[in-house]
């Protein structure tokens, strides 16, 4: 039984819908994150919505001693890896900062679960590591690392040092997922994505635009072979991908070595579908304009989910209509994010 578990990042996006699904499910966490991605605020709410307190120890996962620490003061049980940096664009403009945080972090973080005793370990990959599929769905199975930026290495590096580490000791138990793209917001509205500037990715984009932050959306590139020409991505709720976690942590009881579970929905979305599942369920328009391809997208890319459901009995539940209503309440709801009134 895992009673204790510490959550690197668990102050961000993913991080905090997971914690606040671990709290809830019963399980003492503790989150470490040095909030150079996240506000301090998500961690209350969830506080608020679950009536128990996370404990957060604000710090860097590169920190060994402060790892030791903090494995010493508490009874951790396992780790759920979300920390780290996750900007294509800026990991192209400065590579060492992703190789630092991302690969080093991780090796530090291993050595400190090493010494402490804990081998338990569900680390945040990305369907990046797919790189240009050669088919869809993709299954597991499919070549993994022909990655085009160094934000895409830096996840295929952890899932292969992670393998290795597993190969190297038979205590490790390790689950690697791989998410293809989390959008949505947990339905109260309390606790969301946050992404500081201008987004880069497509659903904050559009809430922004509905909010009237942004003026009109940018359609990157039409010309695809897709259905209507523009990108297809599997978009998956943020509060199914949490959950999956926990279905994660519950097959590594049973399971040592390194495991690779895909978590996506199954079904690909265009650009111009999301634009009109957003529209249909706020009742906003989102304008937007057709601009040549951004560098490095693909056509398509979504999961074969097949093998999370037979070997974690997990499955994605909510559907696309609900992933654009919850993300337009949280934005609605907080057209600042963290920063809007609560100073
Ligand atoms: P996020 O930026 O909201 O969360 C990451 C958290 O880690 C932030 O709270 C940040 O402050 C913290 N952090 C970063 N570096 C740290 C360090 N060195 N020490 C301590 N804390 C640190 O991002 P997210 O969307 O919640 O993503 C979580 C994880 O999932 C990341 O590893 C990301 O690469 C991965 N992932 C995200 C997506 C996505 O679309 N959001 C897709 C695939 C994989
Ligand atoms: C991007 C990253 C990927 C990362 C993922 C989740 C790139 C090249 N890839 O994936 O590494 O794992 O985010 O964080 O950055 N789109 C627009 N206009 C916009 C924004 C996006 O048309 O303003 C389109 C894109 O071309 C794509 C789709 O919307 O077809 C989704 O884009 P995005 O949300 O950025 O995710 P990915 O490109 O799949």
């Amino acid at each position: 039984m895992i009673k204790t578990v510490l959550v690197t990042g668990g102050a961000g996006y993913i991080g905090s819908h997971t914690t606040l699904a671990l709290l809830l499910a019963g399980f003492n966490v503790v989150v470490l994150d040095n909030l150079c991605n996240a506000s301090p605020e998500s961690l209350r709410r969830v506080a608020q919505l679950s009536d128990r307190e996370p404990v957060f120890e604000k710090g860097d996962i590169r920190d060994r001693a402060l790892l030791d620490k903090l494995l010493a003061q508490h009874p951790v049980q396992a780790v759920l890896h979300f920390a780290g940096l996750k900007s294509v664009g800026e990991s192209v403009a400065y590579p060492l900062r992703y190789y630092d945080n991302n690969v080093g972090g991780t090796v530090t973080l291993c050595q400190a679960m090493a010494a402490a005793g804990v081998f338990t370990l569900v680390f945040s990959s990305s369907a990046t590591v797919y790189g240009d599929p050669a088919t869809v769905p993709i299954t597991e199975d499919q070549p993994a690392g022909h990655t085009t930026n160094p934000y895409g290495r830096s996840k295929f590096m952890v899932e292969q040092l992670l393998g290795d580490l597993a190969a190297s000791d038979p205590r490790w138990r390790v689950a690697l997922l791989r998410y293809f793209n989390p959008v949505g917001a947990h339905e109260s509205g309390l606790i969301g994505e946050d992404p500081h500037g201008i987004p880069n990715n497509l659903l904050p984009y559009i809430t922004q635009v509905a909010v009237g932050k942004l003026p009109e959306l940018a359609v990157f590139g039409n010309d695809y072979q897709t259905i209507d020409g523009t990108g297809v991505r599997d978009y998956i709720h943020v509060v199914d991908l949490a959950q999956g976690h926990l279905a994660a942590l519950k097959e590594l009881l049973t399971r040592t070595g390194t495991h690779v579970w895909n978590l996506g929905t199954g079904q690909g979305y265009s650009v111009l579908q999301v634009v009109q599942a957003f529209k249909a369920a706020s009742g906003q328009p989102i304008p937007y304009r057709t601009v040549p391809r951004r560098p490095g997208d693909i056509a398509a890319c979504y999961a074969d989910p097949a093998k999370a459901a037979a070997e974690l009995g997990w499955s994605a539940k909510r559907d696309l209509f609900t992933m654009m209503s919850d993300s337009w309440r949280w934005q609605k709801m907080n057209p600042d994010g963290y920063r809007s009134g609560n100073d």
